[in-house]
């Protein structure tokens, strides 16, 4: 009898591509959803002499001009992680700051992501930030429900590992026997419910991590790392890593038909 992996080996679907999308700006496959890990803000603000709340500010700002890149290439889905269950340990004033900057983001920015059929959804803890800004967040969350052309998935106080505790917790409170579980009930229950896996996870700054983000859904996730500061990442890198996607062949441990042997006679 065959093993279970090897059935499934024989019967593998030769990879596709399925949820990637032609972008009308470059013509090249784009993916449906990218997460981004903005890292750099501290240094960027170092480098010129400035305190690392400037960096932080400047990568806030930063967000509109990426989301129009990403628009522009019919990218749907767009994840960025602002913050995380482990930058509560940061110094007070830093994380306080942080958490002022998404107030005055979603003050600021309500208008042109509705405008721009941009639809926020928050991952993480929400009940962990002060009360005032829950409400700014869900009345935010509220408005742009009915926008389709991009979805941003913002993450604060959020962790990968949390987000599957959170989600085997559910799953245990619901009465799920062991057999019912499957890797599509996992899914079902985490912050990202109904959001696609990313195709890419862009890190800035430089490092070369994943620090707990999206560590279920970016399981088949292609990874680009550079070195620009997320202050400074802008069109053009965009551009640049978004045709380096197009190059990479995706096989989710499968085979593309391409590499497929013909049977030997
Ligand atoms: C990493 O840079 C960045 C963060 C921990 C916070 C990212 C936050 C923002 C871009 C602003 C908040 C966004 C919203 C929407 C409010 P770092 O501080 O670790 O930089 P470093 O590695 O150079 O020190």
């Amino acid at each position: 009898m065959r093993s279970s992996v090897e059935a499934q080996a024989a019967s593998a679907p030769v990879a596709e591509h399925l949820g990637d999308i032609i972008s009308p700006v470059s013509g090249g496959r784009v993916p449906r959803h990218v997460a981004i890990i903005m890292d750099g803000n501290g240094r960027w603000a170092t480098q010129r002499g400035l305190p690392r709340a400037a960096g932080h500010r400047a990568g806030t700002e930063n967000i509109r001009r990426v989301i129009e890149r990403f628009c522009d290439h019919a990218v749907q889905h767009l994840t960025l992680y602002a913050f995380s269950t482990e930058n509560w340990t940061r110094p007070t004033r830093e994380v306080q700051y942080i958490i002022r900057l998404l107030g005055r983001f979603i003050r600021r920015e309500l208008e042109n992501l509705d405008r721009n059929g941009v639809r926020l959804v928050h991952l993480g803890h929400l009940e962990d930030l002060p009360g005032w800004l829950q409400a700014h967040v869900t009345r935010a969350i509220e408005e742009t429900r009915g926008n389709t052309r991009l979805t941003l998935n913002l993450c604060f106080s959020y962790g990968g590992r949390d987000d599957i505790v959170m989600a085997m917790r559910a799953i245990a409170a619901a009465g799920l026997a062991p057999d019912q579980i499957s890797e599509e009930t996992v899914s079902a229950h985490l912050y990202t419910a109904g959001i696609p896996d990313p195709d890419l996870v862009i890190r800035t700054g430089g490092d070369m991590r994943i620090s707990n983000f999206l560590v279920w859904q970016a399981a088949y996730a292609e990874l680009y790392f550079t070195d620009s500061y997320w202050p400074d990442f802008g069109r053009e890198d965009i551009d640049i890593a978004l045709a380096d996607y197009g190059r990479r062949k995706r096989k989710f441990g499968g085979l593309l038909a391409e590499d497929i042997e013909a049977p030997r006679t």
